[in-house]
């Protein structure tokens, strides 16, 4: 693809499952620039509507005032890889690849250069859209905070915010009924998420996937809180946690996504085999997009203003290739193909579990 000089005219787009703060960085974005005299096109949908050719100009206008809001004024997708492209033929879904045609609607709209807001499926993308001539930029998003190259996620930190409120309301009517409620959370295959939602929310037990679980630990947990006279307890379970020499709990798959695999029903899982264990009444709530919905709290504002900023500024430097990320208290960039695939784990010997074990909680380890 041809090189421009100047970076007139920049694409944003924002891809995978919605967090709050994706407004945030929209705008962090777009404000800007202006002052760099560049002109924003939003894409839609994410990579979908970057392959389908949906787009259209975001002024400063069309910007302000998002801060505060959830969600994504662009729309997303997880469901448009453009190197992964579903496709029907005589009644089959066929994987093809369209990033031709991605490619085509960035030159036939004038692009210089592409932000891209999204998750480790949106950077794989990025990846390859990059060495096909592209310049993007990756700003990561994730409520899971399950990046290794940037020290958190915008979008952790509004989760965690409603895991633990969901918990303090649980708290008062486990305590009233004297029963168990088991919460399960999402994360994917990190336990970040009932990790810090559960340490915020004081769950008495925590189930993550770094941590296989036994279920007489578990029942052991419950039955020591009875004799301490505490007569109910809390339970945070995430979406991927499982009993040693389990599986993993899901409830489908879908070819069209980035990751097939749709995790979920574990919550029931445990609650139905503490009732069973203990004797004592166990119900679950299951607090799903609850966690993705909504306002950002302040600090994922900040985060996601910050980021769209050194986004834009890493346009106009001509940096490309490279991913946002949050260093210790600075705001840095890393290339996107050192990020990519390299997941963040909770560490079951590392201090925020070892904090939470010195505070009596259980790991059902
Ligand atoms: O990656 C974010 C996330 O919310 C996960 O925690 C969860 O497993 C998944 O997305 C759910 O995706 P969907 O909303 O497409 O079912």
């Amino acid at each position: 693809m041809a090189k421009k000089e100047a970076i007139r005219r920049i694409g944003v787009l924002t891809g995978g499952g919605d967090c709050p703060g994706l407004n945030a960085v929209i705008r962090g974005v777009a404000k800007p620039a202006e002052d760099y005299g560049m002109s924003v096109y939003g894409i839609c949908d994410g990579f979908e509507g970057f392959v389908e050719g949906k787009a259209r100009e975001l002024s400063n206008a069309d910007v302000s005032g998002i801060l505060a809001r959830g969600g994504t004024i662009l729309g997303s997708s997880n469901k448009g890889d453009p190197f992964h492209w579903p496709v029907e033929v005589n009644g089959k879904i066929e994987i093809q690849d369209k990033s031709e045609a991605a490619i085509k609607n960035y030159i036939s709209w004038g692009l210089d250069a592409l932000i891209a807001i999204g998750g480790d499926g949106t950077m794989h993308i990025c990846n390859k859209l990059s060495k096909m001539g592209v310049n993007v930029i990756g700003v990561p998003k994730t409520i899971d905070n399950d990046l290794e190259a940037t020290d958190v996620t915008f979008g952790h930190d509004s989760a965690v915010y409603v895991v633990a409120t969901s918990l303090d309301r649980l708290h008062t009517t486990a305590a009233s009924h004297h029963r168990v409620l088991v919460v399960e959370v999402m994360g994917r295959y990190a336990g970040w998420i009932a990790l810090n939602g559960g340490l915020a929310g004081g769950a008495d037990i925590i189930l993550i996937p770094e941590i296989p679980f036994s279920w007489e630990s578990v029942a052991k947990k419950i039955h020591e809180r009875e004799l301490m006279g505490k007569k109910f307890s809390l339970v945070c379970v995430a979406e991927g946690a499982k009993p040693i020499g389990g599986e993993l709990t899901t409830r489908g798959s879908d070819i069209k996504r980035t990751d097939p695999i749709q995790l979920g029903g574990i919550g029931k899982v445990v609650a139905d085999k503490i009732e069973e264990l203990t004797g004592k009444e166990t119900r679950v709530t299951i607090l799903g997009h609850l966690q993705r919905g909504g306002s950002p709290t302040p600090y994922d504002r900040i985060l996601s203003t910050k980021f769209g900023a050194f986004a834009i500024d890493l346009v106009a430097q001509k940096k490309f290739g490279k991913m946002v990320a949050l260093k210790g208290n600075e705001i840095k960039n890393v290339k996107i193909e050192d990020a990519i695939s390299r997941h963040k784990l909770v560490d079951p010997e590392g201090q925020a579990v070892s904090v939470a074990k010195a505070v009596g909680i259980s790991f059902g380890d």
